[in-house]
């Protein structure tokens, strides 16, 4: 009975000490905040995030900045700053400005770019 109880309190124990430690190392991003955004800012007129469009994935894009410590800034950079890019097709159009000036909102959408 004793080595039952504490093996349960153990598992218990365990178990919220990686809950803590998953949530502490791992950006979880708010994947709705970011869906809303992507939809109010028209990100999806050239991007769609698990297919290359006109504009590469985000799958695409994560793999590129996959490991960078630089990434997420970045990738914020490239959603504010405007300026011509290249689609695909090999036409250049203005990029799209995210629409927000919230740095949490930014950052929030650069993990979920970068979860993909
Ligand atoms: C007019 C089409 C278009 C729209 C709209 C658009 N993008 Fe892009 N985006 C592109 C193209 C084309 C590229 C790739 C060319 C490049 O990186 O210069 C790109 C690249 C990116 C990159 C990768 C940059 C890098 O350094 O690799 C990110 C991140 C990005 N877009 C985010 C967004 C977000 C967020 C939105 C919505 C606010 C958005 N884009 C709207 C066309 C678009």
């Amino acid at each position: 009975m004793i080595q039952i109880h504490f093996s349960r309190t153990l598992m218990v124990a365990l178990a919220t000490a990686g809950l803590l430690f998953s949530s502490a190392s791992i950006a979880q991003p708010d994947v709705d905040a970011a869906r809303l955004l992507f939809d109010q800012s028209d990100c999806g007129k050239c991007h769609n995030p698990d297919k290359n469009k006109k504009a590469p994935s985000w799958k695409k894009i994560a793999k590129t900045y996959k490991g960078k410590a630089t990434a997420e800034a970045e990738i914020i950079k490239h959603m504010t700053k405007g300026g011509k890019v290249k689609l695909d097709d090999g036409s250049e159009e203005e990029h799209k400005v995210v629409e927000t000036k919230d740095p949490k909102a930014l950052s929030n959408m650069a993990q979920w770019i970068l979860s993909y």
